[in-house]
């Protein structure tokens, strides 16, 4: 059995279709997925979604990329994330990407908010899920800065080279990886697949975004995390199963989840 600790199934596309999601799931025998919330204003969706299945789980956050998003504070992130099927503070981090004529100087706001993810993190001990692009310097200084090994949490959608994922495992972070490993030019990611201790690795599908192989460019969903934890098992030269158990066992570890009773 798989497990999507990355999507976004409460976005259009994918939540209006939720029967068919969710029977895609057990037909690739993928078991539980994340919903992860990218800010207070569709968080009720998010919330919903959890509450209305059994294993669908929230996480609770404001995206780096959502600018014009309600702010959060510590306060309000800790209230929120009391909500039973809340498990991770996120997604935050940090994302230089489309600076659009600003320098990284002007993204102190993006900064103060990752800080204050880390702050609500430490408060309520859940794992932080972290975004980071183009800023992988700064994303690794903040956590230390803030002492984000405590609780921990996961690089999501990870494709930076090995030299930033080694000081990320340092930092007591898993690694999660999505269809861009099906990539065929995704090197970086290849090699960091290979590396990644195993009790470390997570896989995703962050959907409806970026499929896995034999979707790439299609709408994405949780079903078809499959594909990516069978094409990893394959670089790693493991059988299906024996990459499908760890990454499963991984994120009820991470994520602080009760094991569903054998046969549930
Ligand atoms: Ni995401």
């Amino acid at each position: 059995m798989f497990v999507d600790s990355h999507c976004h199934i409460n976005f259009e596309g994918l939540a209006e279709r939720m029967p068919d999601v969710l029977a895609k799931m057990r037909e690739h025998q993928v078991t539980h997925a994340l919903c992860v919330s990218v800010d207070f204003e569709t968080l009720p969706s998010v919330l919903a979604l959890a509450e209305a299945h059994e294993n669908i789980y929230a996480s609770v956050g404001v995206h780096p990329d959502h600018e014009d998003a309600k702010e959060p504070s510590v306060a309000e992130l800790v209230e929120l994330a009391s909500h039973p099927k809340v498990v991770a503070i996120g997604e935050t981090g940090l994302d230089y990407y489309r600076l659009e004529g600003r320098t990284i100087a002007d993204m102190e706001w993006q900064r103060e908010r990752f800080r204050t993810h880390i702050r609500a993190a430490h408060a309520t001990g859940k794992p932080l899920i972290v975004h980071t692009r183009s800023s992988a310097e700064d994303t690794l200084r903040i956590m230390e800065e803030e002492h984000a090994s405590v609780p921990g949490g996961v690089m999501h959608c990870f494709t930076e080279p090995w030299s930033v994922a080694a000081p990320a495992l340092a930092q007591n972070f898993y690694i999660s990886l999505s269809g861009i490993v099906t990539f065929k030019n995704a090197k970086d990611v290849h090699d960091v697949a290979r590396r990644v201790p195993l009790e470390r690795l997570l896989i995703e599908t962050d959907s409806p975004y970026l499929a896995p192989v034999p979707y790439r460019g299609k709408p994405n969903e949780p079903a078809y995390v499959s594909y990516v934890g069978r094409f990893i098992a394959q670089l790693r030269e493991l059988p299906d199963e024996a990459l499908a158990q760890a990454t499963t066992d991984n994120f009820f570890r991470l994520f602080k989840i009760a094991r569903p009773e054998a046969g549930e």
